[in-house]
């Protein structure tokens, strides 16, 4: 997937957090240890391994394509993958606010291990948890 359809997917589909642009994908996927996972032109993850130890930097579905199983479909991939590269945890960072993306990590396990007090920053000015989930590879 291009860094172009990268950004236009973070844009459309994140209403509570500045948007990523292309040129900033474009650096990230060039970055070592950073990988990435897509499920057909509408929904991609990105994550880090380092020391069997990844983490889950974004992951996003295009509005148009929510609610058909492609987040769920692309956390499958991104979990095989970080088992088959001999990781053993993956992290993460959610705000406590977005239930559907937290409603996704639980079903695949994630359990809250930590908490941000105020971490983010909404558009309406409204400081909100970030909360820190982790879920054991059992590698
Ligand atoms: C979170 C997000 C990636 C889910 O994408 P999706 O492709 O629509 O998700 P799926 O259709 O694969 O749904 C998988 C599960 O996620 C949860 N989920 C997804 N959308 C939901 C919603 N609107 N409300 C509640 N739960 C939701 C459900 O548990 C769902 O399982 P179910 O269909 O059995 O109920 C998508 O809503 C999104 O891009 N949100 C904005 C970006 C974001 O917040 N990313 C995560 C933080 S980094």
């Amino acid at each position: 997937m291009t860094p172009e359809r990268m950004a236009d997917i973070h844009a459309a589909a994140f209403t509570s957090q500045r948007p990523w642009a292309a040129d900033e994908f474009r650096t990230l996927l060039a970055t070592p240890h950073i990988f990435e996972i897509t499920r057909g032109s509408s929904c991609f993850a990105l994550g880090r391994i380092v020391a069997g130890e990844a983490e889950l930097l974004t992951i996003a579905t295009h509005p148009k394509a929510q609610r058909q199983g492609l987040a769920r479909n692309c956390m499958d991939g991104f979990i095989r993958h970080v088992a088959e590269t001999d990781g053993k945890r993956v992290l993460l960072e959610v705000d406590a606010l977005n239930d559907p993306a937290i409603a996704l990590y639980h079903q695949f396990g994630f359990a809250e291990s930590g908490r941000r007090t105020g971490y983010y920053r909404h558009p309406d000015g409204r400081r909100v948890d970030a909360l820190l989930m982790a879920l054991d590879c059992g590698n």
